[in-house]
């Protein structure tokens, strides 16, 4: 089978498509005949060993498809050949076929295509988790959403509308923020320019009650300058490069909180919220009512310029490789 190949550790052009041997699934495993995969901002750090996670080389990257099973290992009884299903896993969604666990599979609902299912995955669980546990969003709430033209950004955009909040989106360039409208933010504020907890305070006449922070860098301390007195702070990633280090003085005096979520062990840490919120995810994506903004598609040949838009920050939302055509 043919698979994009880590042999050296690099930038996204050090990458190549070359044949592999199909994998096997073991017990309690099945291997998917993968149709997408989508492209998530990690697959670029781990492809550089710039990742908290080494991986050994050789290796296939990518962290979320959807395809048909085609084979399944031992007791794996409730899931068959043909079903079209879509998972996240550390790494091997690049290649024409991939080994999954069965447990972390999920059906793709009908009228799903298989490009939607694969970008809707992790960037869509992260979103739903920070809104409905972590910050406990309400209707009427204003949610400043920061990177919102970007793969997380993009999914709280759309989820934070759905639960009814009133959505401040900050991102770099006309082209993001014109998005970022079209998907329903009521205002969309350039974070390059100076000024931004000033325009944050105007535009929601007092200050944001949630900020989801996937970027950090300059951005997050004037976000957090820009909200309300007892507002919730949801640091979710750096994807700017630098960790921000937050003057304390500032939660004591706007008595915000500051939280964090990692969506890899969410279900561990609150398997109960967890559950819930992968339900109500997964019927809303289902019904139609959400789904994510794939902005650019790529042959699985073309990988490393699929994973070089992402790195430049010139993304629109998901990013997606179409592997195969489905039969
Ligand atoms: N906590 C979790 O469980 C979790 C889950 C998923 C992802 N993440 C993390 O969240 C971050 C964003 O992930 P994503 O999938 O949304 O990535 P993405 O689609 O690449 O979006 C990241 C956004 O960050 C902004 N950005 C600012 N400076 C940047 C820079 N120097 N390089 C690249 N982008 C820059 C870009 O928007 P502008 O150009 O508009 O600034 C871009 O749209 C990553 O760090 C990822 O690891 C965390």
């Amino acid at each position: 089978m043919r698979a994009v190949v880590c042999r050296a550790y690099g930038p996204p052009e050090s990458l190549v498509v070359q044949e592999v041997p199909a994998p096997r699934p073991g017990p309690g495993e099945v291997v998917v005949a993968v149709r997408a995969a989508a492209v998530n901002f990690p697959d670029v750090l781990i492809a550089a060993d710039r990742y908290q996670v080494t991986m050994p080389l050789p290796f296939v990257p990518g962290s979320e498809l959807s395809g048909r099973i085609v084979e399944t290992g031992p007791g794996t009884t409730e899931l068959s050949p043909g079903e079209r299903v879509y998972a996240s896993l550390p790494t091997g969604a690049f290649a024409e076929r991939a080994v999954v666990p069965a447990a972390s599979l999920t059906r793709i609902p009908g009228g799903m295509s298989f490009a939607q299912a694969a970008a809707a995955g992790v960037t869509y669980r992260t979103a739903h988790h920070a809104l409905r546990s972590i910050a406990r969003v309400r209707r009427g709430q204003w949610v400043l959403v920061l990177g919102a033209a970007g793969g997380v950004g993009s999914a709280a955009v759309d989820l934070a509308r759905h639960f009814g909040a009133r959505v401040v989106a900050a991102a770099s360039g006309p082209e993001k923020l014109a998005l970022c409208r079209a998907r329903g933010a009521e205002h969309a504020l350039d974070y390059t320019q100076p000024g931004l907890k000033t325009r944050i305070k105007e535009c929601t006449e007092g200050g944001a009650d949630i900020v989801l922070d996937p970027v950090g860098g300059p951005y997050a301390e004037q976000a957090l300058r820009g909200m309300r007195r007892g507002g919730t702070f949801v640091t979710l990633g750096y994807a700017a490069g630098d960790i921000p280090t937050i003057p304390l003085n500032l939660v004591l005096l706007k008595g915000v909180a500051i939280r964090g979520l990692e969506v890899r062990t969410f279900a561990q840490d609150a398997p109960e919220e967890s559950r819930r919120d992968m339900a109500e995810l997964h019927a809303l994506l289902a019904q139609g009512r959400i789904a994510p903004h794939i902005g650019a598609r790529y042959p699985l040949e073309r990988a490393a310029e699929a994973l070089r838009l992402v790195a430049d920050r010139s993304a629109l939302g998901k990013v997606v490789l179409d592997v195969s055509e489905d039969d």
